[in-house]
């Protein structure tokens, strides 16, 4: 595999050559030139259709983007990636979260325990024996359970999350829940954290009679006194755990069926991501155009802006997915970098983001690309959402206009079109932002599966509440 940094790759300097020719270059230009652009700049993986045409970029820009993840050795990564190898070099493991929604082909480990997930989300749903399920865990042990409660729960059982250290938070999760008819999950893959840790035994003092646990520390989560104990593998980071047991409490919220088929949407795009070629590859896509705004285009941030309220915690999602992923400063060789890795992701829920900081996107001077989510169930969502994307790409052209009232444009985006808020489109979708992350940790040299940057923290945090020196 390749070692050199990426800016020494042929192609990163001819990337930076070429920026220099789209500086003048507007988006209102292109599309009033190439009648075809709408049509063209469009990749599609399973469900999902990928609009790329207003981002600032033609043909020339994709191919030596192509050639820059070709001299990273991106094929030989995939490939790695997709075969278990142990790509995580600074804690040696796997990152084979792949493997967890490979039907037939996951490994027996992990079949067994979908078994005893779909036995014990039935228990738990039909029984009436309980009236509510609490998740404690925090970051990838709560964000995706969380997010897919959200956007799929049917209602039949009411989930709640807490991941605060903070009281409060597990205050409200319990509030108007009787102990005994209350099932507490705790989700920790080291069932170490400090925060789940209070939670469950400050749940435990609050009278609650049932723990289930979700740990690859099996020992301690029985030593804790939880009643069953479903397992996690060190082969699976925390941020990509969604689609093992850790989504057990959202698949009490949506049923075991939703779950099944949230995992088969994620296997659907693993299978594209290996087959798709580069240029139709949108997990693929999405890296290179990312890389290609923060790198060449100087974008710092990132926004996501999902037109749906059942995706609303979507970007809180993405934004431990990206940043804890690929927010690094050393590369795989442990030298520092000298180019910008992860942007800052942020976002919100299309139309509520755009009575709040749209103002910035459309007229500020920080130009931030963005990725809209479409769910097509909606005509009112899907006509803000194309009239904000188009307002972005175009502005208003008219300088006679005052200033005030201009609109510059040339702002760039692109648009994921689904067809409706479903487990499989849920699944799509996640499973193509890990693919990009994972592509851009290749583009930039670094490894996107540890995270020794939260740890300071941690450490400094106990010193204080210990007063030790
Ligand atoms: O502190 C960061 C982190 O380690 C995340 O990577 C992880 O998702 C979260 O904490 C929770 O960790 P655990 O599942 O071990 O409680």
């Amino acid at each position: 595999m390749n070692t050199r940094s990426p800016a020494e790759c042929p192609a990163w300097a001819k990337l930076v050559q070429h920026a220099e020719s789209w500086r003048s270059v507007h988006l209102r230009e292109l599309f009033a030139a190439d009648a075809a652009r709408a049509r063209q700049l469009v990749a599609e993986a399973p469900g999902v259709r990928y609009d790329y045409s207003r981002q600032r970029l033609g043909a020339m820009t994709l191919r030596l983007l192509a050639h820059l993840a070709a001299e990273r050795g991106f094929t030989e990564w995939r490939e790695a990636l997709l075969s278990g190898s142990e790509i995580n070099s600074t804690e040696k493991r796997a990152a084979w979260h792949t493997a967890l929604r490979a039907g037939d082909s996951a490994p027996p480990e992990v079949k067994e325990t979908l078994a005893r997930m779909q036995h014990l989300v039935a228990r738990v749903r039909s029984r009436n024996a309980f009236t509510r399920v609490v998740n404690l865990g925090t970051g990838g042990s709560d964000l995706g359970p969380r997010l897919l409660a959200d956007a799929l729960g049917d209602g039949k059982l009411e989930v709640r999350f807490a991941a605060n250290v903070d009281p409060r938070d597990l205050g409200r999760a319990l509030e108007g829940a009787d102990p005994a008819s209350t099932l507490i999950v705790v989700v920790s893959k080291t069932f170490t954290t400090q925060e789940t840790m209070a939670n469950a035994h400050a749940a435990k003092e609050w009278g609650a009679r049932t723990f289930y646990a979700v740990s690859a520390n099996v020992q301690a989560a029985k030593a804790f006194g939880a009643a069953e104990v479903l397992p996690m593998w060190d082969w699976v980071g925390g941020r990509f755990s969604l689609w093992s047991a850790v989504g057990f409490a959202a698949a009490c919220a949506m049923g075991f069926d939703g779950f099944q088929e949230f995992l088969t949407g994620g296997n659907e795009i693993d299978r594209h991501f290996a087959e798709a070629p580069l240029e139709k590859n949108v997990p693929a896509l999405m890296a290179l155009i990312g890389v290609w705004n923060t790198n060449f285009l100087n974008a710092p941030t990132h926004a996501v802006l999902a037109y749906t309220n059942a995706l609303r915690l979507l970007p809180m999602y993405l934004q431990q997915l990206e940043m804890e992923s690929n927010g690094k400063r050393v590369d795989r060789e442990g030298r520092f970098v000298d180019y910008a890795t992860a942007p800052i992701l942020w976002g919100g829920e299309g139309t509520v983001s755009q009575h709040s900081f749209h103002q910035l996107l459309h007229q500020g001077t920080h130009v931030a690309p963005a990725d809209f989510i479409d769910v097509a169930e909606d005509r009112v969502l899907s006509a803000h959402l194309r009239a904000q994307a188009d307002a972005l790409a175009h502005g208003t052209g008219d300088d006679k206009l005052p200033p005030h009232k201009q609109y510059p444009g040339n702002r760039p985006s692109s648009v994921l079109y689904v067809d409706k808020t479903s487990p499989r489109n849920l699944g799509r979708l996640i499973a193509l932002y890990e693919h990009k992350v994972f592509t851009q940790g290749v583009l930039w040299n670094i490894n996107s599966f540890d995270q020794f940057g939260v740890e300071l923290g941690k450490e400094l945090a106990r010193k204080i509440l210990t007063g030790e020196k």
